[in-house]
């Protein structure tokens, strides 16, 4: 597992993380091995892709607590090493606030990422130009959709979030994107088959040198 090995290897490794349903799979078998003793967070740092803007972080759709519940309270990472943007109060300071956090990590090592249906990576959306650095985005409304059965009231559903930019992704040393599901397949066929276009923002990827894919059966089905 890459993620395992990069750890192994390099313990003080800055590690780029993702929420959604896809990197469950690692996380949990990161976890396995630390209960194992076979790997160890307390040198590594973290820096999460994004943040829903207006959530708290113990609002149990946020990320804050998404991370906290899979992967955070079950591993070592020191608490100062964990970054996750903030999506309390202004999100544009936020962002800038981030951004300087990440150029002082000396860059990711490893970026995890999962894939949008539309083929966003973090929330960069597809339809605008590339913004290269952490940035307030509306979502679409296919994201805010997706994310419908997540939020007990409709209300809290959220319009916007922050991420880390194109650049920041396109930054890190080796990016490994995990996708699953059949909803994933044509995001999936496009990013591989496709044009590099900010119409489908995974094809960027294209223009990294070390980027590894993961796929279920599912989510290859329409190679
Ligand atoms: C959200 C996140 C993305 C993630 C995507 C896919 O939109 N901002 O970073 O990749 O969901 O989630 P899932 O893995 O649950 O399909």
């Amino acid at each position: 597992m890459l993620l395992l090995s990069q750890l192994v290897e390099r313990p003080k490794s800055v590690l780029g993380l993702a929420t959604g349903n896809s990197p469950l799979g690692v996380y949990q078998r990161l976890i396995e091995n630390y209960r194992k003793g076979l790997v160890d967070m307390s040198r590594a740092s973290s820096f999460n892709l994004d943040e829903y803007c207006g959530l708290a972080p113990e609002h149990p759709g946020s990320y804050h607590y998404y991370m906290e519940k899979h992967l955070f309270e079950q591993v070592n990472f020191r608490p100062e090493n964990i970054h996750i943007p903030s999506g309390v109060g202004e999100c544009e300071a936020n962002a800038r606030d981030y951004e300087l956090e990440l150029k002082k990590c000396g860059g990711i090592d490893l970026q995890l990422l999962g894939l949008g249906q539309n083929g966003h990576i973090g929330f960069n959306e597809p339809g605008s130009a590339f913004i290269f650095h952490t940035h307030k985005v509306a979502l679409t409304e296919s994201t805010i959709e997706a994310n419908r059965p997540l939020f007990e009231n409709p209300g809290d559903i959220p319009r916007h979030a922050i991420t880390m930019g194109v650049g920041n992704i396109l930054e890190a040393r080796k990016i490994l994107l995990i996708a699953t599901g059949e909803s994933k397949a044509q995001a999936v066929s496009a990013m591989i088959h496709g044009d590099i276009t900010p119409r489908l923002p995974a094809s960027i990827l294209h223009t990294h040198a070390n980027v590894t894919v993961l796929l279920d059966r599912a989510a290859a089905s329409a190679l």
